[in-house]
């Protein structure tokens, strides 16, 4: 569909098309090192690309030729990174960039301006609604929250002419109140909007939000996909299947030429249209370019993602469990407890393993929330979700600090809840040290 060709010097050394998922994760995007025939793709550490002439150069700019042009747009350690997690996300095309909040910015960026909005639902990570509270409202994007994602009538009242997007975490951080991704991809398509998911938490392993009509997919992919918990880094994964000719909205960065008289990104680049419009239009202008030696340890993280998802998972179903049962446990928000009203929900997308990002509530309130969290040594007592090591969050007095007491309590976030999310340690040694903790 497009007139320009991929960059020859990245194409990836063989198609992985029709692999499987373990062998994607591997493999994916990787190239070939000419220079010293190295296994692993070298760090491009370059900011920027020699031109081989004068023509080649004014040819890059416009679009003409297939070369690097800076790496603010684009560069080959992020490229690798890029068709990894496109290829195992099941999109046409993926950008990364400096961080998860940035990765959110631009999506929505590419898709509104100001005096647009868009429709989320209520239970997201909490430096996501404060973004789409402060810096979005003071670009004049404009958010509306559904609490409810199986109440028809609750999207209808806030889609309207100017809603642009639709956005939803696959399983919401911390809650881990998991969305029916069917059903509210089912509304996006009654109204032709392109639906935004964030798909940090349940991973590409878990759930390919693309699969079940996503427009966009983006990841914080500091967590899981790195796996490390050493560098900070987002993903915006275009899934390249929707209908922007179509759209009963206007999206002009993607429909309209950029010059008069000259062709839209849609013309030229067809189904990685809205990967073009976010990269060159937003992310470059913005600049939240991610190093090179950051793509690289999300690259090398991302080939262990399924061996660490299977142990993430099992730990947090026995430990969600065995919390359950504590006398000094009043609750467990896990979707895929037996006990849970979401249960059935967690057995048709999950196969009953709703990650392992979810709260957990202790008798005694904020103090014996407070008692319990100090005496955790196992589980880090810190911001972050998904890496190797299992951590532990008070959102009420951390995360959540800056929501006054009625949205707190709207969210559930209460003085005795507690987020975990549970590494890949040894199960019996994180049972061991809550238990000590809740003694
Ligand atoms: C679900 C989710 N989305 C986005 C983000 C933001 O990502 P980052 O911290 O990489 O900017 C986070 C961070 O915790 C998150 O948990």
């Amino acid at each position: 569909m497009t007139d320009i060709p991929d960059d020859s010097l990245l194409q990836p050394e063989y198609d992985w098309t029709g692999y499987g998922f373990d062998t994607r994760q591997i493999h994916a995007g990787e190239y070939a090192d000419t220079v010293a025939g190295a296994r692993i793709p070298p760090i491009a550490l370059t900011a920027g690309y020699r031109f081989e002439s004068w023509d080649d150069g004014r040819e890059r700019f416009a679009g003409e030729s297939d070369g690097l042009i800076y790496s603010r747009q684009r560069n080959p350690s992020g490229s690798v990174a890029e068709r990894r997690i496109a290829s195992l996300e099941g999109g046409a095309e993926a950008i990364v960039v400096a961080s998860g909040q940035a990765a959110i910015t631009a999506a929505l960026f590419a898709l509104t301006r100001s005096g647009e909005r868009f429709v989320s639902t209520a239970s997201i990570y909490s430096g996501t609604r404060i973004l789409f509270g402060r810096s979005f409202a003071r670009m004049g994007i404009g958010v509306d929250y559904v609490w409810n994602p199986l109440d028809d009538e609750e999207w209808e009242r806030q889609i309207g002419p100017d809603t642009k997007a639709i956005f939803t975490e696959t399983i919401p951080n911390p809650k881990n109140d998991i969305v029916d991704i069917d059903h509210v991809a089912a509304v996006a398509a009654r109204h032709r909007l392109p639906l935004v998911v964030d798909n940090t938490i349940a991973t590409p392993y878990l759930v390919r939000p693309a699969e079940h009509g996503a427009a966009v997919v983006v990841h914080s992919s500091t967590k899981f996909l790195s796996g490390h918990g050493a560098a900070i880094s987002g993903t915006i994964v275009d899934a390249g299947t929707f209908d922007w000719a179509g759209a009963p909205r206007p999206y002009p960065l993607i429909t309209e030429p950029p010059v008069p008289g000259g062709r839209s990104l849609l013309e030229r680049f067809g189904r990685t249209a809205y990967a073009r419009a976010a990269r060159e239009a937003v992310v470059n202008d913005l600049g939240p370019a991610l190093s090179p030696f950051t793509s690289f340890l999300l690259h090398q993280g991302i080939e262990t993602l399924s061996l660490r998802m299977e142990r993430h998972l099992d730990n947090a179903a026995t430990i969600a469990a065995w919390l359950e049962q504590h006398p000094n446990v009043e609750s467990v928000d896990y979707a895929g407890l037996p006990s849970s009203v979401q249960r059935p929900l967690a057995e048709r997308l999950y196969g009953g393993r709703t990650g392992s990002v979810f709260a957990v509530t202790v008798r005694g309130g904020e103090a014996g929330a407070r008692r319990f969290t100090d005496r955790l040594r196992v589980f880090s007592r810190m911001t972050n979700i998904g890496d190797v090591r299992s951590m532990a969050l008070h959102p009420a007095t951390t995360t959540h600090a800056s929501f006054d007491g009625e949205l707190q309590e709207r969210l559930g976030i209460t003085p005795g809840l507690i987020r975990l999310s549970i590494g890949t340690e040894s199960v019996g040694d994180l049972l061991a040290d809550l238990d000590r903790a809740l003694a």
